[in-house]
């Protein structure tokens, strides 16, 4: 099979920001997850340079527009590898090309009599670069760009757009996938329940000269969207380069909502007038804001993909983006749910999977995949097993229908489920017990092969994080060949696979130090006036030799929390550094390292002492205490045993 997806080119008059990489980002994601399928494919991006609002940008900044395009388009073009995204062709409108193209086509629809020449008056929105109707004003104003359009009369060429609107409803109407998600089908729907308009498709040379003339009267330029659609057709080579025919039957585009209606509407009647089929499927997400506002030069809160690349490296922004928003809705950014799904998501779950899991295999297996050991599978591994498969299955039909944020949920819910697995498994007991060596195997096989399936169905979204698995898991080479059929099923890890444990996929960031002395701040303040309301009781009551009050224990607070991370101390080899959720996180350190490895903390529910003065050990600062049982025998060696509860409930729970 073969897949041609394309993004929107991109108008220069601006740096790329975030909404550019968010479309950017899904169609590599969506192209690399289609190679993973094994098919053939085409990814096509690039810039858009003509136009009123270039000539504009450029004058602004005193350049001629050829210089200026050259710039920012470049500048485009630099972007993208730095988010691991590897387009095929990038595409310029000033590509000669693409304008004998463009000229070409133009000729054909004239001669075929779709192109008139009349006059025109309209309100013409230069942010949008188009006539606006009436009806889309809001208080006189473009509602997306919120200034005035200018009343703009004169005599132009039309395309016989309205000719084509009972082809095109009938066409969207029996291909129920031509337009999705369905909101966007529905709103060009309900727009083409009125007449439509022709199209004005040139600009007296009086007005503008930097387009592409129209090649049946020098005195005109070509509009700008209809010289732009045109990209997506002349960078495959038509009309006769060998690839047309191959992909132009599958195009997909991806756009945000911003620009539905030149695709919804112009382009597929500009087709049907040319007599090129119309595209397959048109994908269309909603809008990035920044903390709830539009982003915004005026507002300065554009965000730049490039800082946020410098900051948290790549695998972090490009899976935030797509996990973050649901396709087709609008989002919001920020950096805190930024970080938070970093130290959640990725460094929580799926970083401490890795880690712990090789670092078992480096322990009891020597780093060697063993075989597994067929006669101590259980039920239970044999759920787990359906639940990996299932996973595959859902994240391809996912990703398929570009829904992204739940091709990860399902992602996600398997990688909690091994993060249990290692929890009610604990290979660190079985590898106490001599009789149990085959299901000790049996459970660090299965741990092996979830990490390369894991490995495999993360590569489209996070490439770089991806190569890194495989060489920990030894498959470099086959998982850059796999494809989902063929390595997507359960038990493809060889035996005897020699792995490496390399540094951690996702360290943790530290919350940000401002944040942490004013939290402390505040919790000492609170402390403070706690201590002076106390003063009093504890005096009077505290000589009952030992025994407290009901009042003074109910002061104690007691809570369950899960450990998130925990690490040893360096020159401290009694203490771990843990992190856990009460439900908040915070860190704690405990005097437990001779009795636990740090690997075998993780998920497990302990009983903390929240409300503790927090106290600094070794440089960090401890913000409560683990409770744990220690026994100590006739010679003096001490053991410690965690306390816990015992059953399965919520964290953050007040034990009383
Ligand atoms: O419209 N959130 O170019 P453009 C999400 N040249 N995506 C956003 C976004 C945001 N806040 N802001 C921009 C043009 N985008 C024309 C296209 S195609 C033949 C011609 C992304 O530079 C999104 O993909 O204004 C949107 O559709 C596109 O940038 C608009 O880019
Ligand atoms: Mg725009």
């Amino acid at each position: 099979m073969t897949t041609y997806i394309t993004t929107p080119i991109y108008y220069v008059n601006a740096m790329p920001h975030i909404g550019h990489a968010y479309t950017t980002i899904i169609a590599d994601t969506y192209s690399r997850f289609r190679r993973l399928c094994g098919d053939e494919v085409r990814f096509q991006t690039g810039t858009d340079e003509h136009g009123e609002k270039i000539v504009q940008a450029a004058e602004g900044e005193g350049v001629t527009p050829r210089e200026y395009v050259d710039r920012i388009s470049d500048s485009f073009r630099q972007t993208w590898p730095s988010l691991d995204i590897a387009p095929d062709y990038f595409i310029r409108t000033t590509d000669a090309d693409h304008i004998k193209v463009v000229q070409d086509i133009l000729q054909k629809v004239y001669d075929q009599g779709d192109i008139y020449f009349s006059e025109y008056s309209g309100h013409y929105c230069k942010g949008c670069e188009r006539f606006l109707t009436e009806k889309e004003l809001v208080d006189g104003k473009c509602p997306d760009h919120q200034t005035v359009p200018e009343e703009v009369s004169e005599q132009n060429y039309f395309f016989r757009m309205s000719k084509y609107q009972d082809w095109l409803i009938d066409h969207i109407k029996s291909n129920p996938e031509y337009i999705t998600p369905e909101r966007y089908r529905n709103e060009v729907l309900s727009f083409l329940s009125e007449p439509l308009e022709d199209l004005c498709i040139s600009r007296p040379c009086s007005r503008l000269t930097w387009g592409i003339p129209l090649p049946f009267d020098e005195n005109f330029v070509t509009y700008v969207w209809f010289d732009a659609l045109i990209n997506y057709l002349t960078g495959i080579g038509y009309p006769e380069g060998p690839d047309f025919e191959k992909y132009w039957s599958v195009a997909e585009h991806v756009i945000a909502k911003d620009i539905l209606k030149p695709h919804a509407i112009y382009w597929p009647t500009m087709l049907q007038s040319m007599g090129v089929a119309p595209y397959k499927r048109l994908h269309v997400h909603g809008y990035w804001n920044v903390d709830e506002t539009k982003m915004s030069k005026s507002i300065g809160n554009v965000v730049r993909p490039g800082e946020l690349v410098e900051k948290y490296g790549v695998d972090t922004v490009r899976y935030f983006l797509l996990r973050e928003m649901s396709f087709g809705r609008d989002s919001s950014f920020s950096t805190e749910a930024l970080e938070s799904r970093r130290n959640s998501d990725l460094a929580n779950d799926v970083g401490n999977l890795f880690s712990r899991a090789l670092t078992m295999l480096a322990k009891y297996a020597d780093s060697i995949v063993p075989e597994i050991d067929k006669a101590t599978v259980t039920d239970e591994d044999r759920v787990l097993v359906d639940a990996l498969e299932n996973m595959v299955a859902d994240y391809t039909t996912a990703m398929n229908a570009f829904e992204f944020h739940k091709a990860l949920q399902s992602i996600w819910e398997v990688i909690g489920m091994l993060n249990r697995f290692i929890v009610t498994n604990a290979p660190w007991e079985l590898a106490k017990n001599p009789d149990q060596a085959g299901r000790l195997n049996t459970v660090l096989y299965f741990l092996a092969d979830s990490l390369r399936l894991l490995a495999l169905v993360l590569r489209p979204v996070m490439p770089t994080a991806a190569d890194k698995m495989a060489a920990a898991l030894g498959q470099e080479e086959e998982l850059a060949k796999a494809t989902l059929e063929e390595e997507g099923c359960w038990g493809r890890m060889p035996a005897g696979t020699m792995l490496h444990q390399g540094d951690a996929l996702f360290p943790r960031l530290e919350k940000k130090k401002k944040q942490q002395t004013q939290a402390q701040g505040k919790e000492q303040g609170k402390k403070g006036k706690a201590k002076k309301k106390e003063a009093a009781p504890d005096t009077t009551e505290g000589d009952m030799e030992g025994l407290i009050t009901f009042e003074q224990f109910g002061k104690v607070e007691l809570r369950v929390a899960e450990i998130v991370t925990a690490e040893k101390i360096k020159k401290a080899n009694k203490l771990l550094k843990l992190t856990v959720k009460a439900p908040e996180e915070r860190t704690l350190v405990a005097g437990i390292a001779k009795h636990y490895s740090p690997e075998e903390l993780i998920g497990r529910k302990v009983i903390i002492v929240a409300n503790l003065k927090p106290a600094k050990l070794m440089g960090i600062t401890s913000q409560g205490m683990v409770l744990a049982a220690k026994e100590v025998d006739a010679d003096g060696n001490e053991r410690l045993v965690l306390s816990t509860v015992a059953g399965d409930i919520a964290v953050g729970s007040r034990v009383s």
